[in-house]
Formats: C-alpha cells, structure tokens, sequence
C-alpha cells in the first residue's frame, strides 16, 4: 500500500454542511438541523483534542449566508451567541483557544462583546486553537488583506513592486497559524464555498456524504486515515517527495 504521509494534519478546516438536510428528512425545522450541528462540533472538538490536532476552523456563517430566509439567519447568530455564553468554560477547562475570524461590521455588537470576552479569556491558552469563521468569506479575506496592504504602501512602508507573497499572507486572517493540511466537506456536496480561497493553496480535499449532525469521530477517523494516505507533492514529482522523505 501507498503510505506515505502518516502524519496527523495540523489545522482542519471544516464546512458543516447538511444540517437543513439532516432535519428535513426527520420532519424537523431547520433549526433543529443547526441545533443537532452543535452537538456534533462538540463532538469533533473532544476528538480533536484527543487526536492532538492543533487547530480546528469551523465554516459556522458565511457572508453569502445572510441571503437565508431571516428566521434562520436570527436563529443562527442567536445558537452562536448562546454557545459563546454556554462553552466559554469549557473551553478555558479544556484550554481551548477560540478565535473568532470574519467580518464584524454587520455582528450585533452585543455578539461583537461576548467574541471579544470569551477570545481574551482563553487567549493564553496552549492547546485546541478553534477558529469559528463567522461572517466570512474567502474573498472577504483577500479584500481586506489588499485594504490593508494598499495602506501600508501609502504610508511608504512599501512600494507596490515590493509587495510579495509574504505580504498578502500577514495580512491574512490566520497569517501566524499553519495553513490547514485538510478540508473537510459533508453531506455530498463538492464545493470549496468562498471559504479559505488562499490558504487552500495545498490543502488536501475530503468529501463525505455524512450529513454534519451525524459527523463524529469516526467519521473524523476516516477522514485523518485517508489523509494519511495522501502524497503531497507541492508541485514535485512524487519520486522527488519519496526521495525527500527517505533522507
Ligand atoms: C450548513 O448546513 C450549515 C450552516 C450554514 C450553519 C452551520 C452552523 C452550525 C453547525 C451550528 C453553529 C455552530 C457553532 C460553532 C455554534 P445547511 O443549513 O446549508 O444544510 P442543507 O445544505 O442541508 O440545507
């Protein structure tokens, strides 16, 4: 067998889709559907921590995704406050990082305050960082990463031919955190959805049929053990990367 890279991934960037799906085929709400996807990121962090995993970021609302109906949309920014006030001990009991990345200007600001007491509470802490994007995108990202270059150029810190990778990179969301080794997608769809479009760059791709809500670890153990059978070749040959890893 081809095992080549049995290396756990060091940052997971997940989309949790088919929380709608998941409720619908139970007659449920939609909302029930969001609710159930709680339960399983509880369940995915506890695994995560477990597996020793260093970073964990979870799709929770997209900028595309106040085009929802506005019931759902209330419901989704209220589960998220909710679970900001019923996780923040948990989360300094398991020393748990959490950083919230994404486009404040349209948050309540009584949301914008609890993201920035529970971020202070548990910034020192030194195991999971978990990264909730929350009112973002990939393309959002990006636009604020040229802002913020495109000031920086103005105040003479740079010309434009002297901005380079490393640049746009610091001024991305998440510049001091490796970028994610695995993606992961359920409920059948195959799309990267406006999420990390730059820190993709090498990402590996996985796909589940899985709906969110039944996500768990051992759908998460599938998930790393296919991962592990991955060559990532960064534009190399793979004899080049057997090669490299030999020596
Ligand atoms: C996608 O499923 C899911 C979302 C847009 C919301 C994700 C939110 C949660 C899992 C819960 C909140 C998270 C935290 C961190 C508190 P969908 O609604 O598009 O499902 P469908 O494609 O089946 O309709």
């Amino acid at each position: 067998m081809n095992k080549v890279n049995n290396i756990l991934p060091k940052h997971i960037a997940i989309v949790m889709d088919g929380n709608g799906r998941w409720a619908e085929r139970r007659n449920q709400s939609r909302m029930s559907g969001h609710e159930a996807g709680v339960k399983a990121v509880e369940k995915v962090i506890k695994a995560a921590i477990e597996k020793n995993i260093k970073v964990v970021t979870l799709f929770a609302f997209g900028i595309e995704n106040w085009g929802r109906p506005a019931q759902e949309v209330k419901f989704l920014m209220r589960l998220f406050i909710k679970n900001l006030y019923n996780q923040s001990e948990e989360f300094v009991k398991n020393n748990i990082q959490l950083r919230v990345i994404g486009d404040r200007d349209r948050i309540d600001p009584k949301l914008q305050d609890k993201i920035n007491q529970v971020q202070q509470l548990t910034a020192k802490n030194t195991g999971l960082t978990l990264i909730i994007a929350f009112n973002y995108s990939g393309r959002w990202d990006i636009l604020q990463a040229v802002r913020c270059i495109s000031q920086k150029v103005q105040n003479g810190e740079f010309t434009t031919e002297e901005i380079s990778y490393q640049h746009i990179q610091d001024a991305l969301c998440l510049s001091d955190l490796p970028e994610p080794d695995l993606f992961i997608r359920t409920s059948g769809e195959l799309r990267i959805s406006n999420f990390m479009l730059w820190q993709f760059a090498y990402t590996e791709l996985y796909f589940t049929e899985v709906l969110w809500p039944d996500f768990d670890e051992v759908t998460l153990e599938e998930a790393l053990r296919v991962f592990s059978l991955r060559q990532r070749r960064y534009g190399l040959t793979g004899k080049q990367i057997k090669k490299a890893t030999v020596n």
